[in-house]
């Protein structure tokens, strides 16, 4: 069972109307979501393009919730200090876009960021066991990344339900994010495995009440 109490929704910009980003911002602080969720796309590592650390530097002057940067770029290691001086909260790369992630981890939190680590979907859970001590996040892909709205691949929620157990009995601190195809008919589920953060960018953004999404999601009004 998941900390279903504390669960926090991210609100992914991926989804928004990139030219009313503002907008997007009071409604996703308007609906009570926890943390702004940026995909950071290279059209390399993904076959998509979105925004770098100018965005998340501008969003720092108007917002003050969580800027949560997911890359999905080659060479995370190059963008280490620009994010950190956009003033991203997390920064997560993908284990498949570096050979130094034990390095790159290090780097990011030295920067006086929470670091985050990802992994495709065909990527194993055991690919992470040697950073695990080192992760302040473990961002689980239940999509392949690269785009919004796809649905959710279940058998992903099993590296929520293996990292979770791994984090109890071993005593590890990180938080466990899913992100791709969460909604109302998948949250459940993906809390329970053990998912302490939600990233949504279609339900939150197609839905006619954002706040009520953002509940529903969160596990605290039900359906
Ligand atoms: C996909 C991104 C996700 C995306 C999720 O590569 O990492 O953050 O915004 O979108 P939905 O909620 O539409 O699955
Ligand atoms: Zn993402």
């Amino acid at each position: 069972m998941g900390i279903s109490s504390t669960t926090l929704m991210a609100a992914s910009l991926l989804s928004a109307d990139f030219a009313d980003i503002i907008g997007s911002v009071k409604r996703i602080e308007k609906a009570g979501a926890d943390w702004i969720h940026l995909d950071v796309m290279d059209g390399v590592f993904v076959p998509n393009l979105t925004f770098g650390p100018k965005m998340v530097a501008d969003l720092r002057k108007r917002t003050s919730l969580p800027l949560d940067v997911h890359l999905m770029t080659v060479h995370p290691e190059s963008l280490v200090d620009e994010f950190a001086s956009a003033g991203a909260n997390y920064l997560t790369f993908h284990l498949e876009s570096t050979v130094h992630a034990h390095r790159l981890l290090t780097n990011i939190k030295e920067r006086g960021m929470r670091a985050g680590i990802t992994t495709v979907p065909s990527t194993p859970a055991s690919a992470l066991s040697e950073v695990l001590d080192l992760v302040d996040l473990i961002l689980v892909m239940t999509v392949n990344p690269g785009f919004g709205g796809q649905e959710l691949i279940p058998a992903c929620l099993d590296k929520v339900r293996f990292f979770d157990r791994l984090r109890k009995e071993k005593g590890y601190t990180y938080r466990l994010e899913v992100d791709g195809g969460v909604n109302r008919r998948t949250a459940a589920d993906i809390r329970q495995a053990g998912a302490d953060v939600l990233v949504s960018g279609t339900a939150f953004f197609s839905s006619m009440d954002a706040e009520e999404e953002v509940q529903i999601l969160k596990g605290i009004k039900h359906l």
